[in-house]
């Protein structure tokens, strides 16, 4: 179908503007805007239009189509067994390359690791950084250790739950970073645009601590450690409560000046 055929056939269905189609189509294609501009007589594919439609009509990711992500300048594979990494979670990472320089870190561990963002840009910003993550879930792993031999950094991945693949070497451990799964359950089934992303990746529980409640079980062993989480503008209290046990806390804003990260430091 010609460029200008699509366009007519999804202004109508979905009453959108010709630029946004454009601009959508130059994401699934991986193309520049201009292009279709230029070029209004090209055939787009049956598959490229089917994809248009998903996302339009069920808010399919485009993510999920390109299989791409662009995270701190660097291009990570995701499909629908990993979370898509938020730009919120480029913050999360800043913060942490801050602290590891400022602190002299030489081991650092991600928990729930997904896509292995936060880990891949970790070692890519700080080669000489010791960097393990972790994940539950084995298909994530396995992209995880896809997208550091891409990008050619040295992640050592290990799959598990929570703290679990790690309590031989906790000793040696300066600092844990996690973007744990903290959505309300509530929330994740009223909310269709979550309905493609892993269950597990999202899914904190009813109030959405979960995680935090198992890794507050854990407080013995981390008292002398920094921890930095992310989590919801909406329960950040609730969680810094949580985790108040193991050191002192310090709620961080991201860039759009919500309060999502907890910053844990030992007592001393
Ligand atoms: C919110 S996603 C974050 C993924 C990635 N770090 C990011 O920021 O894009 C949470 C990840 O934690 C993993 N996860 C969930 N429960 C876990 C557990 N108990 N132990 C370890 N990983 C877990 C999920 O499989 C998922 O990959």
């Amino acid at each position: 179908m010609k460029i200008t055929e699509l366009v007519s056939k999804i202004q109508g269905e979905f009453k959108i503007s010709p630029f946004r189609i454009l601009k959508i189509l130059s994401k699934i294609e991986d193309k520049d805007i201009s292009f279709y501009l230029k070029e209004s007589q090209v055939e787009i594919s049956q598959r490229t239009f089917d994809f248009l439609v998903k996302h339009l009509k069920e808010g399919y990711p485009i993510e999920y189509i390109t299989k791409k992500v662009s995270f701190l300048g660097n291009d990570f594979f995701v499909d629908e067994n990993v979370l898509i990494p938020r730009i919120e979670t480029e913050d999360l990472v800043i913060l942490a390359i801050n602290l590891i320089n400022d602190k002299g870190i030489k081991h650092v561990i991600d928990m729930g690791t997904g896509s292995g963002v936060i880990a891949i840009s970790i070692k890519k910003q700080l080669p000489k950084t010791k960097v393990q993550a972790s994940d539950i879930s084995e298909s994530a792993i396995k992209i995880a250790q896809y997208n550091a031999k891409k990008l050619g950094v040295n992640v050592e991945f290990k799959i598990g739950d929570c703290l679990d693949p790690f309590l031989k070497e906790i000793h040696e451990v300066e600092l844990i970073i996690s973007n744990p799964p903290y959505v309300e359950t509530s929330f994740i089934e009223k909310s269709h645009l979550l309905s493609y992303e892993p269950r597990i990746s999202l899914d904190g529980g009813a109030d959405g601590q979960n995680f935090f409640k198992k890794i507050s079980k854990y407080s013995h062993l981390l008292k002398t450690k920094y921890l930095l989480f992310e989590t919801s503008e909406f329960t950040v209290k609730k969680t810094a409560e949580i985790l108040s046990e193991i050191g002192k806390i310090q709620i961080l804003p991201d860039s759009f000046k919500k309060e999502r990260f907890i910053f844990i430091s030992p007592y001393r």
